[in-house]
């Protein structure tokens, strides 16, 4: 039987793009939504503006759940999001991405015996440092369907033993939001707003923990972009977790510092770029259907479709890496590319799976499913 009431959690920027188009998806098929915001993000621009934006529907709930260390959050989304569950009696939980909010709804659910949809499973970094990582793995463990964006991670997943008839590919969701408001965010005319000539900057972004928490390694990060700001202007629109560490420390000269902007004005502002230099998941995807090269500032992806049919280049921290892989972006031309389902039918997909396909127990192994057991 398929479920009617599905209860979707989401707490953190990068969720909110993965929901936009899932909620529509959904009610189109006649289920009921209850839409669950944790409040892990709260800022009007880390928040607010997204809902405004793509059209989001008022959370059902709100959690306030807020900032802290990750034991402390985590703490305070599991305290917080049991009542709700147990109120909303859900037939499925939603949860999408790797951020602690995904987390917390999930072992929840699963405690409560309310089965999991991770949206994004099997995306794996392997870097047991990223809380991501972490994250990643416990909610596939517990997840009764696992709806992969892309074929690496349907490789992952079974790589680690889950049985194909919990694991489905639909392609990227985040791909879904991006294609449906491109021109929309087009004619925000970020760059023209911000003084800058389509084509010929950069722009940059910085928020992990591994790269922004320790001063003499962010130190380190912005001598490395100041020599990219030789080649081409850069603007780094500051996340809250980095913002002070660059007040302290000081950018430098051809690299400036904006707040941080909406979904439309930050793909705006993406969309007209000569190159992408970050540390974020998602600007690997946006880039490459994008058509924009992006240099990850990481030593590892968990999104290596974006490198092998993709805009993306790994080069970690590395200053020479660094200046070379921008030099080279700048110097040629890549073109937008589209891995398998990145077509902007990934929530219809999703909505579709999870009306037809019935939760698999997440202790079910593939010999159980061989010998036909259920
Ligand atoms: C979280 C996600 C990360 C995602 C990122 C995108 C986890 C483990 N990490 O990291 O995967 O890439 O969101 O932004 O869930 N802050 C504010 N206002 C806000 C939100 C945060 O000022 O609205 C500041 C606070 O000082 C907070 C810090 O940013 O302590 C970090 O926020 P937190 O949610 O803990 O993690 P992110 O770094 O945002």
């Amino acid at each position: 039987m398929s479920p009617t009431r599905y209860l979707v959690v989401a707490g953190a920027r990068p969720n909110f793009m993965k929901i936009a188009p899932l909620l529509p998806a959904l009610e189109a098929r006649g289920a009921e939504v209850v839409l669950v915001h944790t409040g892990q993000h709260y800022d009007a621009a880390m928040s607010d503006v997204f809902f405004a934006e793509l059209d989001i529907r008022t959370p059902d709930v709100h959690l306030g759940v807020g900032s802290g260390g990750h034991a402390d959050q985590t703490a305070r989304l599991l305290e917080a999001l049991a009542p709700v569950t147990v109120d909303c009696a859900p037939d499925a939980l939603i949860v999408v991405g790797d951020v602690n909010s995904t987390l917390a709804a999930t072992l929840v659910a699963a405690k409560l015996g309310v089965p999991v949809a991770h949206v994004e499973a099997g995306l794996r970094s392997r870097d047991w440092s990223m809380p991501e990582e972490v994250n990643r793995v416990v909610t596939d463990r517990c997840s009764s369907w696992l709806l992969a964006p892309s074929e690496d991670a349907v490789q992952n997943l079974h790589d680690e033993g889950f049985v194909p008839a919990a694991v489905h590919l639909v392609g990227n969701v985040m791909v879904d939001t991006l294609l449906r408001r491109l021109d929309a965010a087009r004619q925000r005319d970020v760059p023209a707003r911000l003084g800058l000539d389509p084509g010929r900057y950069g722009v940059v972004t910085l928020h992990r923990p591994a790269n922004v928490d320790d001063d003499a390694v962010l130190a380190d990060l912005l001598g490395s972009l100041g020599e990219v700001a030789r080649l081409v202007e850069l603007v780094l629109p500051a996340h809250p977790r980095t913002r002070p560490a660059l007040e302290r420390l000081g950018v430098p000269a051809g690299l400036r510092v904006v707040d941080p902007l909406g979904y439309l004005d930050f793909l705006s502002l993406q969309a007209g770029a000569a190159l992408a230099l970050t540390d974020s998941g998602g600007i690997q995807e946006e880039t490459t259907v994008l058509g924009v090269p992006c240099v990850t500032l990481r030593d590892t992806t968990e999104r290596p479709v974006t490198v092998a049919e993709g805009t993306n280049v790994v080069v970690g921290r590395h200053r020479g890496r660094i200046v070379a892989a921008a030099a080279a972006a700048l110097a040629g031309e890549v073109p937008a590319r589209r891995p398998a389902l990145w077509d902007g039918r990934a929530a219809e997909r999703i909505a579709e799976v999870l009306a037809t396909r019935p939760p698999v127990d997440p202790t079910t192994r593939p010999d159980d499913a061989a010998e036909g057991a259920p």
